[in-house]
């Protein structure tokens, strides 16, 4: 009796033949020749091989790199042998050929087919999907304070009938600047410490281009696109090259207010951001108005609102004055119309007058919420922002 051996490891089980081991994966061999006993040698080889491959058929993937391997319609073993073997041959081997051939893709199939009913379909690759588990949620974004400040002062003046304006935050000289009545070299420039672009010196200095210190810039834009009468809001960011610390950013934000028609006067300046104040933070606020200096708005002023949060008894936001100071303000210079109608000649000083304000949108932001630290706007730290989610 033949003595029954265990099985071998199901790598060896099938001979390797030394033509399996030595071809390349892309070439096939020539053909020895076209007997059947030579045919049957050639084709038990690729038998062979195809055994071996499909011993390690474990995953999904690993089938279908199988699948392309030998049936892929390009590079597929099978279609490189039929070129190979099939296409040359005489008329009279094709059939051996052939019949031979269909053996082959038989046995590949069957293997495609054992390996389909033993790799379960949900034995997948690495990133194995449990459709049993609840879904991601994916967490709904919320207004970050800055824009919802912004988006609150906007709405107030939209009520008053204002329009929204936006200009380029790089911005000429002229713009930000002279035509803002900061003739070159007035000290006036010395107080918005300017970031500038470099490498201008050739150029004019009303065409150098800078980072806007102030959404002033957009009145004189605005002017020369449209004659009045003119009820605006501007609000953008704007850059300054400040130090960083608690209430200073290089980055921070405006809303700029521009009203040009005939007979505008100061009581309307005053009604007007009273109003504001009062839709802003709370209707018991109070305004006052102390006189200042901007070189495009003669007469000038700063404004103060009685303290919303303590009623005036005295609190941290108001250094306990029981007043904070938001605004700049003034009645537009005459000086600014005269650049405007270079343009828009409708902007004539002895028949149209108006008034500008500008203020800080983060200082607002951060009185509404109580926010320390101006830094904490830009940090985007989502445990700071989801307090406002
Ligand atoms: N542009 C001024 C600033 O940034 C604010 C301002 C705007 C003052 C409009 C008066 C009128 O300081």
């Amino acid at each position: 009796m033949r003595a029954t051996h265990p099985p071998l490891l199901s790598a060896n089980r099938y001979p390797l033949t030394a033509t399996i081991k030595i071809m390349p994966d892309d070439a096939i061999p020539p053909l020895s020749g076209y007997s059947e006993p030579e045919l049957d040698r050639a084709f038990a080889a690729v038998a062979a091989e195809v055994e071996f491959s499909a011993q390690s058929l474990r995953t999904p993937g690993d089938k279908e790199d199988f699948r392309l391997q030998w049936l892929g319609r390009k590079q597929g073993r099978l279609k490189l042998i039929s070129d190979a073997w099939l296409k040359s041959a005489p008329p009279d081997a094709k059939k051996l050929i052939g019949q031979r051939f269909n053996t082959l893709k038989a046995r590949i199939e069957q293997r495609l087919d054992a390996a389909a009913s033993t790799i379960p379909a949900d034995a997948l690759d690495a990133q194995a999907i449990d459709i049993t588990l609840p879904g991601a949620r994916r967490p709904l974004g919320a207004e970050h304070p800055l824009i919802r400040t912004w988006n609150e002062i906007v709405a107030i003046f939209a009520r008053m009938g204002y329009s929204v304006g936006v200009g380029p935050e790089v911005e000429t000289d002229y713009y930000n600047f002279e035509s803002l009545n900061f003739p070159p070299g007035h000290p006036a420039r010395d107080t918005q410490d300017t970031l500038v672009v470099a490498g201008q010196e050739r150029k004019p200095l009303r065409d150098r281009l800078l980072l806007r210190t102030h959404t002033s810039p957009v009145q004189i834009r605005t002017m020369e696109q449209q004659p009045p009468p003119l009820r605006i809001v501007i609000p953008g960011k704007v850059h300054r090259n400040d130090a960083a610390d608690a209430t200073h950013y290089p980055i921070f934000h405006q809303v700029e207010g521009l009203c040009v028609d005939t007979n505008i006067t100061f009581a309307d300046l005053k009604g007007t951001l009273d109003f504001a104040m009062k839709a802003l933070f709370g209707s018991s606020v109070k305004t006052r108005f102390f006189p200042s200096f901007f070189p495009f708005t003669e007469p000038s002023a700063d404004v103060q609102i009685s303290c919303p949060f303590c009623g005036q008894a005295g609190c941290r936001k108001c250094k306990f004055s029981g007043w904070i100071e938001l605004l700049g303000c003034g009645m537009v210079d005459p000086a600014v119309f005269e650049f405007a109608r270079l343009r828009q000649p409708a902007y004539d000083p002895k028949k149209i007058s108006g008034f500008a304000f500008g203020m800080g949108i983060d200082r607002v932001a951060m009185m509404k919420y109580g926010i320390g630290d101006i830094g904490l706007l830009y940090s985007g730290d989502l445990r700071f922002l989801e307090q406002f989610a």
